[in-house]
């Protein structure tokens, strides 16, 4: 389902926690827009894996409220398991991948459904396939509830997409930046100014702008090639 670009005029304000209102300029999907297409991608899921039992293995941490709305539209015999995954960015490299929970639930014979909330470069998916396919599953597909197009680097397509967005950073419905906004009940769009600040500041302050993301006026429309250095579950910017 592609969308290009926010309703900035979409904001439902009295849902977004006072310090995280200045951080967003808009809400790009909403929560009903979420649940009808979430429902969508179950029923697709449910055809494709008729009289099989279906281990789930969902990527820590921006999963976690996708998956809870998608695990209920699913209405045959799963496993989960959760794999921790984390892009470390430094500079202009690229980020290298660390993993930091490895699953605990058998892998070989079964049909494996990898969930990830947000397929960007594709780096991590295809990792963690790599990773997957080595442990001899009878089948894997993958399951993505956002799809950066065109960031992708190489090629890597997901089996089931919630929605192709454009190169903006979001946040919200477990989306993080610097491991904050998970909670936020819609996809939010973060301002650059929220990160680019943190980017260019120098080490030290750095620091302490990831525990409380700094905010300024600027707005710009896309996210910037990845600068300066974070270290996080997020990678980016
Ligand atoms: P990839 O390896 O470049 O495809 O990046 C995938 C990972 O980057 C996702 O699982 C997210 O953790 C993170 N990511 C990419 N874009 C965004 C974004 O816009 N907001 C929050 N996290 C993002
Ligand atoms: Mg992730």
């Amino acid at each position: 389902m592609p969308l290009s670009k926010p309703r900035l005029a979409d904001t439902l304000i009295r849902r977004i926690p006072p310090s995280h209102r200045a951080d967003l300029s808009g809400i790009l999907i909403s929560e009903a827009e979420l649940q009808t297409r979430i429902a969508a991608i179950g029923r697709a899921i449910a055809k494709d894996y008729v009289g099989k039992e279906v281990l789930v293995v969902s990527l820590l941490s921006g999963t976690v409220l996708f998956l809870a709305d998608l695990l209920r539209q699913l209405p045959f015999p799963l496993r989960v398991d959760f794999m921790g995954v984390s892009s470390y960015h430094s500079g202009t490299e690229s980020g290298h991948l660390v993993f930091n929970k490895e699953l605990k639930l058998e892998v070989k014979g079964s049909h494996v459904l990898l969930v990830d909330d947000i397929l960007d470069t594709g780096k991590t998916l295809r990792a963690v396939t790599a990773k997957l396919e080595a442990l001899q599953p009878a089948s894997i597909r993958t399951c993505v509830l956002l799809d950066k197009k065109e960031r992708r680097v190489g090629t890597f397509e997901a089996d089931y997409v919630g929605f192709v967005i454009p190169n903006l950073f979001v946040v919200g419905y477990g989306l993080d930046y610097a491991e904050r906004y998970r909670n936020l009940p819609f996809v939010g769009v973060l301002k650059p100014s929220v990160y680019s600040e943190v980017a260019e500041a120098p080490e030290p302050v750095r620091k302490v702008a990831k525990k409380a993301p700094k905010v300024s006026k600027a707005v710009g429309k896309s996210i910037p090639a990845k600068k300066g250095k974070k270290a996080g579950s997020t990678g980016r910017p």
